[in-house]
């Protein structure tokens, strides 16, 4: 009996369609260590861990840009201690990168996000990573650090209205956000279904993709699943 299921693609298959832009909510961390009696901190660390292997296989793939939302604006509120364990592990991917810039391959490290805010010592470890890595020709690998979609726009048409500009175009706010490739796919883990301020702007016509794992438990095998998903979604662009 044939059987006409959708097949995910595994390792070695070769994706046809492929998001130029994909945009990942690293949701569920604190759930995850609640789970195991761990400080929240624990959550994250193991987040941290899951982010190096999932931007590695998006560069294996040949995705060109994907935005990782590791710290929003709200994310302020936390207390104290978690903020900073996540500031902690934000300056330990980067001095890693720096010491090992081989590791890093061929990707480019970007930051999006407002600067107030963050550390003198981590904004000069993002400056070097942004730097030592602008001529690198593989996969943008954006981490939203102090994000939020709304202040993004925001931003941007303050920075028009210095220019002195009287009336904007939508290519004016493309031109003056952080970053505008459109965001073709969004996956959010942790069965929570919202944008929470995410790339507001990218992703008009963003495909979403969600499921119940935590990030911690995200592995290549559910990149896969939301990219075979991607792969048979037909995008119309309000067409
Ligand atoms: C949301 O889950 C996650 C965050 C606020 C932080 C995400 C950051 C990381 C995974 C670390 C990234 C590290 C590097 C080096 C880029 P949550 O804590 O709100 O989870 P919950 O909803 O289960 O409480």
């Amino acid at each position: 009996m044939a059987i006409f299921s959708k097949k995910t693609k595994t390792e070695d298959a070769k994706f046809e369609v492929l998001p130029t832009h994909l945009g990942i909510i690293m949701d569920g961390n604190g759930r995850w260590a609640k789970k195991r009696g761990l400080p929240r901190s624990a959550g994250h660390k193991a987040g941290a861990n899951v982010f190096r292997t999932i931007s590695d296989e998006c560069a294996n793939l040949g995705i060109k840009y994907v935005t990782f939302y590791a710290f929003s604006t709200e994310n302020w509120k936390r207390p104290k201690e978690e903020v900073d364990a996540l500031m902690s592990l934000f300056k330990d991917y980067l001095l890693e990168a720096k010491a090992d810039m081989v590791k890093a391959g061929n990707n480019k490290i970007k930051f999006i996000g407002e600067r107030d805010g963050i550390s003198a010592e981590l904004l000069k470890l993002m400056d070097e990573a942004e730097e030592e890595t602008a001529s690198h020709t593989g996969t943008t690998v954006y981490l939203a650090v102090n994000y939020g979609g709304r202040q993004e726009i925001v931003s941007a048409v303050n920075a028009l209205i210095k220019e002195g500009k009287e009336e904007i175009n939508e290519k004016d706010i493309s031109d003056n956000i952080y970053t505008y490739p459109e965001c073709d796919l969004i996956i959010r883990p942790s069965g929570e279904q919202r944008l929470s301020n995410f790339l507001l702007w990218q992703a008009a016509y963003s495909e979403f993709w969600y499921s119940d794992v935590l990030w911690p438990d995200f592995k290549k095998e559910d990149l896969y699943k939301a990219l075979s998903d991607f792969e048979s979604r037909n995008r119309r662009f309000g067409a």
